[in-house]
């Protein structure tokens, strides 16, 4: 009986207080900052805030990529006329100092040589005069007058895009990764024309290029 009784008055006092307007009394507020939270304006700058005492900046956090830089790389791959337009795009990078020139070289060896090769005469270890697991291939970059024909913008947007059977390295290189590394292989193609004309004939025959290549490697076994 006693219990029954202290329930009712419990009870009671629960819905007498549901009467009164507790919303707008709320008593005691004992986390101020969270119940009135000051607004800050996403970005903006009209404020000095860190003066304020307040610990908030408005720049993106460190090595924040800005969408807009790659606005005109958001074609997608094999777009008509993409790979034409690209000979005119301009390099950013146009020339290496000695620091970024090793830099764009590691680039390189780490995602280029295994197909096109250290010296970057289109035989690296994935094809071997096509005894390798990659049989489609790879572009001779210094000795192919096509090739050493195209722009730094058509190397950065095959890069960027792939070709045919090679891949697009977007997501591996950074834009400015991407140009430093056509900006090296043109140095190298400069560096490299006064080669032999004899190479650069067979070069562009494909059919000579693709027997001679066999029977060196059929000779060293
Ligand atoms: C998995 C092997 C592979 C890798 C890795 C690779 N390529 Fe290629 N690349 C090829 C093949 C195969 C072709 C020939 C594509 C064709 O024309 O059909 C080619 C073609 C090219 C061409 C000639 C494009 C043209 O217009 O004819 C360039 C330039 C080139 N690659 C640059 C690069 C660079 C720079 C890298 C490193 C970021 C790279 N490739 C990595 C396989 C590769």
């Amino acid at each position: 009986m006693k219990t029954n009784a202290i329930i009712a008055v419990g009870i009671s006092a629960l819905v007498l207080a549901a009467c009164s307007d507790v919303r707008r009394t709320p008593g005691k507020v004992y986390m101020p900052d969270m119940a009135y939270s000051r607004a800050i304006e996403t970005y903006s700058d009209a404020r000095d805030l860190q003066a304020e005492g307040i610990n908030y900046t408005a720049l993106p956090v460190e090595g924040t990529v800005s969408r807009t830089d790659d606005a005109i790389y958001l074609m997608v791959k094999d777009t008509v006329g993409l790979h034409a337009a690209s000979a005119t795009w301009v390099n950013p990078v146009p020339h290496l100092d000695s620091v970024q020139a090793k830099e764009a070289d590691r680039l390189y060896m780490i995602n280029c040589a295994i197909c096109h090769g250290a010296k970057m005469d289109g035989n690296g270890p994935l094809f071997k005069d096509g005894s390798g697991p990659f049989t489609a291939k790879p572009a001779n970059l210094v000795s192919d007058a096509k090739i050493t024909a195209l722009s730094a913008g058509t190397l950065f947007e095959v890069q960027t895009y792939g070709k045919n059977v090679m891949g697009s390295y977007a997501s591996q290189l950074s834009n400015k990764q991407r140009w430093m590394i056509a900006t090296y292989i043109k140095s190298k193609q400069s560096g490299e024309t006064a080669a032999p004309a004899a190479s650069d004939s067979t070069a562009t025959k494909p059919a000579a290029a693709a027997a001679a290549p066999a029977k060196e490697s059929s000779a060293k076994k």
